[in-house]
């Protein structure tokens, strides 16, 4: 979908929930505050938790519609809100403690690019979350995007995994009052030794 879809759908209601994906939250709960950055940030959910959690955190949509709404919800002061399109965007090498992918689906070869790239922002430690519609959502599960071209597996998502110390890379089950959707997640590290490769 193009930024205009995009606009169109947050222009007509909120999207998302106001809180942050239970899985999201689990996972970065128990971890000190830094600095993050929220790729496809939407309205803002995950962004302005990790902000209320002490987190310096930029969040990053190409839907301008989507951010306002965020911006106006309390705390908002605190995000950095910035629009553009994920691809063309780069935060400086080796700047961050967190970049948190949700729910972003692009053609695979931008997908691999883009987390590769995301990579190369994280300090040494520094975690990715991503966390998305997996392919077999589309016939074994619920809801969520229908072309499978641009949804998550492990297995398209092991070539950026091969990257990080991996501490979770799975398809996880979320359920949902329509029933129990299926996502991928990949959950990791950059190592001291993780030499990223330009493309
Ligand atoms: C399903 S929403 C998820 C929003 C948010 N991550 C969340 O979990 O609440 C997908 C978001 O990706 C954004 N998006 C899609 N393609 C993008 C691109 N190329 N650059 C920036 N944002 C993009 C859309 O505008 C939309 O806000």
């Amino acid at each position: 979908m193009r930024a205009e879809d995009w606009n169109a759908r947050y222009a007509e209601q909120q999207q998302w929930s106001a809180g942050p994906n239970a899985l999201v939250a689990e996972l970065l709960e128990g971890l000190p505050p830094g600095r993050a950055v929220d790729l496809a940030a939407g309205e803002g959910r995950h962004a302005l938790w990790l902000a209320d959690r002490g987190w310096q955190v930029t969040a990053v949509d190409f839907s301008a519609t989507g951010l306002a709404r965020g911006q106006e919800r309390p705390g908002a002061e605190r995000v950095t809100w910035v629009t553009a399109d994920v691809l063309d965007w780069s935060a400086p090498a080796s700047s961050l403690d967190l970049v948190l992918v949700a729910y972003l689906h692009l053609p695979e070869p931008d997908t691999t690019a883009l987390f590769r790239r995301a990579v190369t922002w994280l300090r040494p430690g520094g975690r990715l979350l991503v966390l998305g519609h997996d392919v077999d959502n589309v016939t074994a599960g619920v809801g969520g995007p229908q072309d499978p071209t641009i949804l998550h597996s492990v297995t398209r998502l092991a070539p950026v995994a091969a990257l990080l110390d991996v501490d979770r890379l799975e398809q996880v089950r979320r359920e949902t009052p329509a029933g129990t959707a299926l996502d991928t997640l990949l959950w990791g590290r950059r190592s001291d030794r993780t030499v990223v490769p330009r493309r």
